[in-house]
């Protein structure tokens, strides 16, 4: 008797614990209303990545865009409309978030797999960032659901919240922590330039300019591709393999060889507690893994709106 009202008051703290910490989300929320509605985005996504394998870090960037404005809404996706403009032409969106035409794809399967427009745009980001991480060798973590999508987007947002590649370690970690994460969520979120590729317009400023924390080939490597001036758009991976979730992020670090400021600021050689983790990152996969995973679920509980509040989009470039 006593053993099992301890359990049901364990039971009950617990609950208000999940409950506190991730608001309504839960990993099970389409099973009644649409089994096929996971599946059906992980054969998508695997097919975009398949065709160009670039898409799964373009995937995943999109998530944590979303995330980083407003919560993980699906606001990023929202078209300018005469009431308000939107996320896309921001300045860290403008000519480089991509991936919209496989998010529509990847929302039209699913309309027809459960047979209505039950899943939200933002829960859609949310899964299709953890099948690209997969997909691309990386390890899998349970994505909570039930998200739903706004129906307003502001440009002025974007500009605010997402952090330039030009910050300094002190100002990416007041970034994060404006948004609810910590250290390790910065750390071990940045393991996700494991995957894709950067502008020469945003690391110009790096490989002729800190000679001093940049390995010296590394940096001519990246001269011959980016040149003082001119070529904004040429693209160099942000770590040595752009299409596998490996480790390689945090080693390159470690040597002095992280394409954008932002990234060498987490490894200075210093003894900083970001540098004892990406240190640790770099020979222990497996504890990248978790804690990317767990970082991920945190990112992906930012400000959802749930229950009443929002709508699911029939198509995710236009509110209802
Ligand atoms: C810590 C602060 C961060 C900064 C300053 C930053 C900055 C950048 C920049 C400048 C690019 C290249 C954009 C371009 O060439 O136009 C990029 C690419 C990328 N970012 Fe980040 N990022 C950060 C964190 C994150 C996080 C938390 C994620 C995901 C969890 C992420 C995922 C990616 C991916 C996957 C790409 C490659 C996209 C592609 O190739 O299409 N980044 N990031
Ligand atoms: C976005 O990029 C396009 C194409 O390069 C450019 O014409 C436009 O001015 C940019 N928009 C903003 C707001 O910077
Ligand atoms: C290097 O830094 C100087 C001074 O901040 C700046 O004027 C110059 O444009 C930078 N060079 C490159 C190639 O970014």
């Amino acid at each position: 008797m006593a053993a099992t009202q301890l359990f049901i008051t364990y039971f009950a703290m617990i609950s208000a614990i999940m409950l506190s910490a991730f608001g309504e989300l839960s990993v099970d929320f389409y099973d009644e209303v649409c089994p096929q509605a996971l599946p059906t985005i992980k054969v998508m996504v695997e097919e975009a990545i398949a065709l160009e394998p670039r898409m799964g870090a373009s995937l995943v960037r999109l998530h944590f865009h979303d995330c980083f404005v407003n919560g993980c809404d699906g606001s990023i996706l929202l078209d300018d409309t005469p009431d308000f403009i939107g996320e896309k032409t921001a300045a860290p969106n403008n000519n480089s978030v991509r991936g919209f035409d496989v998010i529509d794809q990847i929302k039209a399967a699913v309309n027809l797999a459960c047979l209505g427009n039950v899943v939200s745009c933002a829960d859609i980001l949310a899964v299709a960032a953890r099948d690209s991480v997969v997909a691309l060798g990386g390890g899998s973590y349970d994505v909570l659901l039930g998200r739903r999508d706004t129906t307003t987007a502001s440009r002025d947002a974007a500009n605010t919240n997402i952090p330039s590649p030009l910050l300094d370690l002190p100002d990416l970690i007041a970034n994060f922590e404006s948004h609810g994460l910590g250290l390790v969520d910065l750390v071990a979120l940045s393991g996700a330039h494991s995957l894709g590729f950067s502008r020469c317009l945003l690391f110009r400023n790096r490989i002729y300019n800190e000679t001093s924390t940049i390995d010296g080939d590394f940096a001519a490597s990246l001269q011959a591709v980016c040149p003082p001036s001119g070529d904004d758009d040429k693209l160099a991976p942000l770590d040595e393999s752009p299409v596998s979730f490996d480790t390689a992020y945090y080693q390159d670090l470690v040597e002095s060889r992280g394409l954008l400021h932002s990234d060498q600021q987490l490894f200075k050689g210093d003894g900083s507690l970001a540098g004892e983790l990406v240190q640790k990152y770099s020979g222990n996969r497996d504890a990248f893994w978790a804690d990317f995973g767990t970082a991920m679920i945190r990112m992906g509980n930012l400000s959802p709106l749930t229950g009443s509040d929002g709508e699911i989009r029939e198509n995710c470039r236009v509110a209802n």
